[in-house]
């Protein structure tokens, strides 16, 4: 039966109560039936990690899997380091950076990202994007505008959320934690086959300073340091494939 409203993919029943149209309609869930639909439970899968662990691409794997909404917080980062550069705006003016957040218009549409509604996907993934982020992700006040974004974002359902301070800061009542490392060498590696695939020309040594320097950065500045949650679950993805990551932290999911 077609009903209007009505959910797909459900083992429910439809009961209709004292009414006339399909306006009233309730939809009553068969014993554990619920647990089959753990997009509709608001479920928060938090992970964190350094640069290049797979986090957004094991981030991405396993929303599709849960048929949750997946959350790049680096990419919100990213597209505001873009926006200053197109404007012309120093990345170390931090009065004109922290003007410049509060009247961005980020949108997160499926595995894009949209800037004042044009498609930046592929722009915020470049070397130069990567080397500016840095400046503008140690500004609190940016901070404090992205996490008030992120945070609201994070209250539409379930959601797999992608960052380095999301288990501690954006979504401490997060369900699921989980904290991504790999080797720096491994990490770099990644990277260089990521941006290579796209024909966008880089070097593997380059790479590998750039990670390590924002390693540095990342973990030893003042504000909002890459730190593990204590109830965050390590996952060492050195070697490991994104399917086993994915697999790994799916039955830690599905059978929590
Ligand atoms: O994950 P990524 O490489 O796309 O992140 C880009 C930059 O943004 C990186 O330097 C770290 C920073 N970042 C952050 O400070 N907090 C987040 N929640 C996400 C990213």
């Amino acid at each position: 039966m077609n009903v209007k409203n009505s959910l797909e993919k459900c083992i429910r029943a439809v009961v209709f109560i004292n009414c006339e149209d399909d306006k009233e309609v309730k939809h009553i869930y068969m014993k554990n039936a619920k647990l089959l639909r753990l997009d509709l439970l608001n479920i928060k899968v938090a992970i964190d990690g350094p640069a290049g662990a797979g986090k957004s691409t094991v981030a991405k794997e396993l929303a599709k899997k849960l048929n949750f909404t997946y959350i790049d917080t680096g990419a919100m980062y990213r597209a505001l380091t873009y926006k200053a550069i197109i404007e012309n705006i120093n990345v170390e003016d931090k009065n004109k950076i922290v003007e410049l957040a509060s009247k961005i218009d980020i949108e997160l549409k499926n595995d894009k990202v949209l800037l004042d509604g044009i498609d930046v996907t592929n722009e915020i993934r470049t070397p130069s994007i990567s080397e500016k982020v840095s400046y503008i992700s140690m500004i609190p006040e940016v901070r404090e505008i992205m996490v008030k974004l992120q945070k609201r974002l994070s209250d539409k359902g379930s959601v797999v959320m992608d960052g380095r301070d999301i288990a501690t800061v954006v979504m401490p009542d997060a369900q699921f934690k989980f904290f991504l490392t790999a080797s720096p060498e491994v990490r770099a590696m990644r990277r260089y086959n990521e941006l290579t695939s796209k024909k966008i020309p880089v070097k593997y040594d380059d790479i590998l300073n750039d990670i390590r320097k924002r390693d540095k950065n990342d973990t030893e500045r003042d504000v909002a340091p890459l730190k593990k949650a204590d109830d965050s679950i390590v996952i060492d993805t050195t070697n490991m494939s994104i399917d086993e990551v994915v697999s790994k932290m799916y039955n830690i999911i599905a059978n929590g």
